[in-house]
């Protein structure tokens, strides 16, 4: 596994954990406006790690570098991946009216497609693309994406900001009294 891969796939686990907290708080017995206070920070939670920082990473330079050594674009694995990060985005969306118009019912049911949704995008990676990546790219390639994964996440995200998501986590775990 190359440095590139290997830092998207830790990603992966972070989102992943995230998806398995917000099952545990909607499923739990907290009060619904506890809920709609977990939603908000878990779409904040997507948009800037998920869409912003993760999806960025792979679209502006995981992708095209594979595109560019041949992989097929619109029609293969990576159009069909491209366009559930713009699906995904349209979820996020839907959740957040969810929120907004205070319909719980709503925010569960779209939090539950959503995880179901995304669990099989990053299956899809962790099984398919990156490995596939891991064969096409040489090491310096994973070298040299990996220090532009690094000015794109100062860049879109900052370190302030990423860790401000942790201690987010670390108090969804507290409040919502959810077992690591
Ligand atoms: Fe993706
Ligand atoms: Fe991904």
């Amino acid at each position: 596994m190359g440095k590139a891969t290997e830092d998207l796939r830790h990603e992966h686990e972070s989102i992943l954990s995230v998806l398995e907290i917000a099952e545990d708080v909607m499923r739990s017995g907290h009060p619904a406006e506890d809920k709609f206070k977990f939603g908000n920070e878990f779409i904040y939670f997507l948009s800037v790690f998920t869409d912003r920082c993760h999806h960025g990473k792979e679209e502006s330079l995981l992708f095209p570098t594979l595109i560019m050594k041949g992989l097929p674009d619109d029609d293969g694995p990576i159009g069909v991946l491209i366009q559930e990060h713009v699906y995904g985005i349209a979820m996020v969306r839907t959740m957040r009216s969810d929120v907004e118009e205070k319909d719980l019912i709503r925010l569960i049911q779209h939090i539950a497609e959503y995880t179901v949704f995304i669990r099989k995008h990053i299956a899809k990676e962790n099984n398919v693309l990156y490995p596939l990546a891991d064969k096409i790219l040489t090491r310096d390639d994973q070298e040299e994406m990996f220090e532009n994964f690094v000015i794109h996440e100062e860049d879109v995200v900052g370190h302030g900001i990423h860790e401000q998501l942790h201690q987010m986590i670390d108090q969804w775990l507290i409040t919502y009294e959810i077992r690591d």
